[in-house]
């Protein structure tokens, strides 16, 4: 399996399982089945709800000596609601206690929007905290600490624009090494590849198969599915691969990681394998044309009427 290669020498595996939207009921077998057929990198986050169910299922995967800690990547993120510096250890004390851990491979920033503690998911714009109320700096730092404390190896952010991310290089003592943001055919954001590049930021893709299993209330009315697309399908048929392989590899071949979600032990296995389907650069090129901008992660949580985010402010384009 290719590998990013970070520079203390750590490698996180390019493919990796998402657990966002695997019910606690399915992410233990989800987890188990991937760690046996071979996946070395989880990613998690509290928000999913299923921290602790992963955290049972990576233990039981290193007692039956499937595999070993040391040879797994696991990241997970801070939430909304602890970006004061103060709450930033014992959040991620609480995400070491539920994963089972002593320490992340990667801590990220989930996203660039501050909530009072007592809100986990906002109901009203008073759930909101401004950036200016609570400075993405002032939560770096305390990353940066959980650095200094071994706690986490390395630290980075998820759903930054380029100019949040220029600002935060500018001010960082330890640099932000990963920002994961959604990327698929449909939004495959050239511009940040770019940036990240010259900066030496890595990009790890969410939602690379479009995220169809989105709650209802995520989802825009007679969306693209991109699992649908016939030219991915057609390429797809030419390799004797699956459309969601196709995917996969699209994002391996452009150098980012890629996190596709499953619960399903076949579907599981079949995104592993995707690493092996190879795309020539006719094919990147036909899947190059598929660009629509198109979100479908789009931020609307955050912007409610009297909310201090909006759109813009978000996605800053
Ligand atoms: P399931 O968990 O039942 O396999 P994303 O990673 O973009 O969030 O997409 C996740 C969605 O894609 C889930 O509905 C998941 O369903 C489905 N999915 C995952 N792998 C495949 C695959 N190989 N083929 C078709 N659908 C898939």
């Amino acid at each position: 399996m290719k590998t990013l290669k970070f520079t203390d020498g750590a490698e996180m595996p390019i493919l990796g399982l998402g657990t966002w939207k695997s019910a606690p009921g399915e992410v233990y077998q989800a987890v188990k089945e991937a760690l046996k057929v071979g996946y070395r990198h989880i990613d998690c986050a509290p928000i999913y709800g299923n921290e602790k169910e992963v955290g049972r299922a990576l233990t039981e995967a290193f007692d039956e000596g499937i595999v070993r800690r040391e040879e797994v990547w696991i990241t997970s993120k801070l939430w909304n609601n602890a970006h004061a510096p103060k709450a930033v250890q014992p959040a991620l004390e609480q995400t070491l206690k539920d994963l089972q851990l002593d320490y992340l491979d990667l801590f990220l920033i989930h996203w660039p929007v501050a909530q009072k503690e007592e809100s986990v998911l906002p109901e009203s714009p008073s759930d909101f905290l401004s950036l200016e109320d609570r400075p993405i700096q002032k939560t770096w730092e305390a990353m940066e600490n959980l650095v200094d404390l071994k706690l986490v190896r390395h630290i980075g952010v998820s759903n930054f624009s380029i100019p949040k991310l220029e600002q935060l290089l500018q001010a960082a003592r330890i640099k932000p090494a990963m920002n994961q943001i959604e990327l698929h055919p449909y939004l495959q954001q050239p511009q940040m590849l770019d940036f990240c590049k010259k900066n030496n930021i890595f990009l790890t893709g969410y939602s690379p198969l479009g995220s169809s299993d989105r709650p209802e209330g995520l989802k825009a009315e007679n969306e693209p599915v991109l699992l649908q697309d016939e030219k991915v399908a057609q390429i797809a048929a030419q390799k004797e691969a699956s459309p969601a392989q196709v995917l996969i590899s699209w994002a391996i071949h452009r150098g980012t990681a890629v996190i596709p979600k499953s619960v399903n032990p076949a579907r599981i296995q079949q995104n592993l394998e995707a690493a092996n389907v190879v795309l020539t650069p006719q094919d990147m090129a036909a899947l190059e044309s598929l660009d629509k901008a198109r979100r479908y992660v789009d931020g609307t949580l955050w912007t409610m009427d009297g909310s201090p985010y909006t759109l813009t402010s978000l996605w800053e384009e």
